[in-house]
């Protein structure tokens, strides 16, 4: 085969996010926006990558590596790829990251199963990041609207309806790592504090999970903002984030909260209509 395609799509993070690190389940959802690869074996002696769109290359390396070392391939490959995520934390290393692997399994005709695709594509995460969930990949994989645990790995489809989800950026990109690592000192000076968190956090998402089967946006909502509430006290929300979902809460939302790990990127909303205001940055999801 000379010339393969493959897409994923970026995600969000709806509820339990920094709890499903050490284990505990979260919700996510994948999204209307797709990172798209582009693999072909190339003559020349090395790779080439022509990647706009992905900030990160070490991703693709490690895929690339991962993949070689597995299924035993040598050629040098020339990857392209096209990304509609931009750069709002909508889960563009995870998704790039899967859609190259089924674009290489293509390329070499070979049959990866769903769980086959997430442990590969999980595997090249940790590699780059030593410490995630999953989470990202596994919506990536799956789609939907899914309950992801974080000590088993297993997902439970919950809906393939779109959520009424706005997005909003909050103007400043996130560290996930240095986030991660953040709530890790915190757990290691206070673990009883932090574990009551998660606890809580795990009985949202439950909760959640009920609630959108249902499709019971107010109480979504009003998980949404107990939930956003737990991470502030995670220490992980800035006074940007807080004063949006603020100002959204005063616009019209039934629920608001940071989603990811927090220190910038993304609130997301629950809106019963669209919220019109000016001066939101609104990401068509
Ligand atoms: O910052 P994001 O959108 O990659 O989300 C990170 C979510 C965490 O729970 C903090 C980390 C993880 O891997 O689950």
């Amino acid at each position: 085969m000379s010339k393969v395609t493959s897409t994923a799509p970026g995600k969000l993070m709806v509820f339990g996010e920094h709890a499903v690190v050490y284990g505990y389940p979260c919700i996510v959802t994948s999204i209307n926006k797709y990172i798209t690869v582009e693999v072909e074996k190339t003559k020349l002696e090395s790779d080439i990558f022509h990647t706009p769109g992905v900030p990160d290359t070490s991703f693709i390396r490690n895929a690339l590596n991962l993949f070689r070392e597995k299924y035993n391939t040598e050629d040098p490959v020339s990857i392209t790829t096209q990304s509609d995520l931009g750069n709002y934390g909508l889960g563009s290393s995870a998704a790039v990251t899967v859609a190259l692997v089924k674009a290489l399994a293509k390329l070499y005709d070979i049959r990866l199963s769903k769980k086959e695709l997430f442990k590969l594509s999980y595997e090249t995460i940790l590699g780059v990041q030593k410490t995630a969930s999953g989470f990202d990949v596994a919506a990536s994989v799956f789609g939907g609207t899914i309950l992801f645990d974080g000590k088993s790995k297993k997902v439970k489809k919950i809906t393939s309806e779109k959520l009424p989800l706005l997005a909003v950026y909050s103007g400043k990109k996130a560290s996930t790592v240095s986030m991660i690592d953040r709530v890790k000192r915190l757990r290691d000076r206070k673990p009883r504090f932090v574990e009551e968190i998660f606890l809580e956090i795990a009985r949202i998402v439950n909760e959640a999970k009920q609630a959108i089967e249902n499709c019971d946006w107010k109480r979504v909502g009003k998980l949404m903002s107990q939930n956003h509430e737990l991470l502030v006290r995670l220490g992980v929300s800035t006074k940007k984030l807080d004063d949006l979902v603020m100002r959204l809460g005063k616009a019209g939302a039934l629920g608001t909260k940071l989603s990811g790990a927090g220190g910038g990127d993304c609130v997301i909303v629950i809106v019963p209509k669209e919220i019109n205001n000016t001066g939101f940055k609104i990401i068509d999801i």
